[in-house]
């Protein structure tokens, strides 16, 4: 499986630390939040992974990261994403880079105590389709929020005013080939992004989404709130971590 890091978007919600430059480059803790999601791949064993990102500091991503080496890699790949059309949007940049592969996507801002390995595992054995990480949360309103029936996933509502359960959608998810056929039939939403939430729906719509719930703390840092709280659980310890 190919690995997917969506490191683009403006990263308002965090000016004036965004003004100059990127989000994910931000420090959570001791490390720049970018180098979490990588070391999350690659603790799953994924190794040929892409990066996407934009804006006018997407060149310090590449003096950062250079080819990988920290994380034991033996090159990066890198896409650029024109404007911030949102994480499907930025997803579309990967099809030449899968190849038809399954491909599991981290979202820049996520950052888990423990390991997708397993999940990644039960994909590779997947027949067809998509499989999401889920986690129970006291905020729901602030992500996409799913209802199951039994254990499967009946739909997923972006940011409900009334969630219908405390299980979000993390940003996390693995995909096969079909995904890109998906994005291509996407309207953008209200808020003129092509939503990941969208793409996922569609998935269940045709029967073949699974889920897991994840084990260990998981946190998004996009907020002011939710990196410093990003930074506190790393410098307890366990996150992934070069
Ligand atoms: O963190 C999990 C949540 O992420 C999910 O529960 C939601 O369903 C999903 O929509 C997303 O919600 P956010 O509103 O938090 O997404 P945000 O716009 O903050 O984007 C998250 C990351 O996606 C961001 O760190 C970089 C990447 N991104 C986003 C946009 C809009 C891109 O690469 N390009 C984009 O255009």
């Amino acid at each position: 499986m190919k690995g997917v890091i969506l490191a683009g978007g403006l990263g308002s919600l965090l000016l004036p630390l965004t003004k100059v430059t990127n989000k994910h480059l931000l420090p959570v803790y001791d490390r720049p939040m970018i180098y979490y999601p990588i070391q999350c791949l690659v603790n799953a064993g994924i190794e040929d992974i892409l990066l996407v990102t934009g804006g006018s500091s997407a060149g310090d991503f590449l003096r950062l990261l250079e080819n990988g080496e920290d994380f034991g890699l033996a090159r990066l790949s890198y896409a650029y994403q024109r404007g911030e059309g949102g994480i499907a949007a930025a997803l579309a940049l990967a099809e030449n880079f899968a190849q038809g592969e399954k491909i599991c996507i981290v979202l820049g801002d996520n950052i888990i105590e423990g390991s997708i390995k397993k999940a990644v595992q039960d994909f590779e054995k997947q027949e067809r389709g998509a499989k999401i990480l889920l986690k129970r949360v006291e905020d729901p309103e602030r992500f996409g929020v799913a209802t199951l029936e039994g254990d499967k996933v009946r739909k997923i509502v972006e940011k409900p005013s009334q969630p219908e359960s405390d299980l979000a959608v993390i940003g996390i998810y693995m995909y096969d080939s079909m995904v890109f056929e998906v994005i291509n039939g996407l309207e953008p939403s209200e808020r003129g992004e092509l939503e990941i939430t969208d793409v996922n729906n569609a998935y269940i719509e045709k029967g073949v989404m699974s889920s897991e719930v994840l084990d260990g703390w998981w946190t998004d840092a996009g907020t002011f709130e939710s990196l410093l709280y990003a930074s506190q659980l790393v410098a307890k310890g366990g996150a992934n971590k070069v």
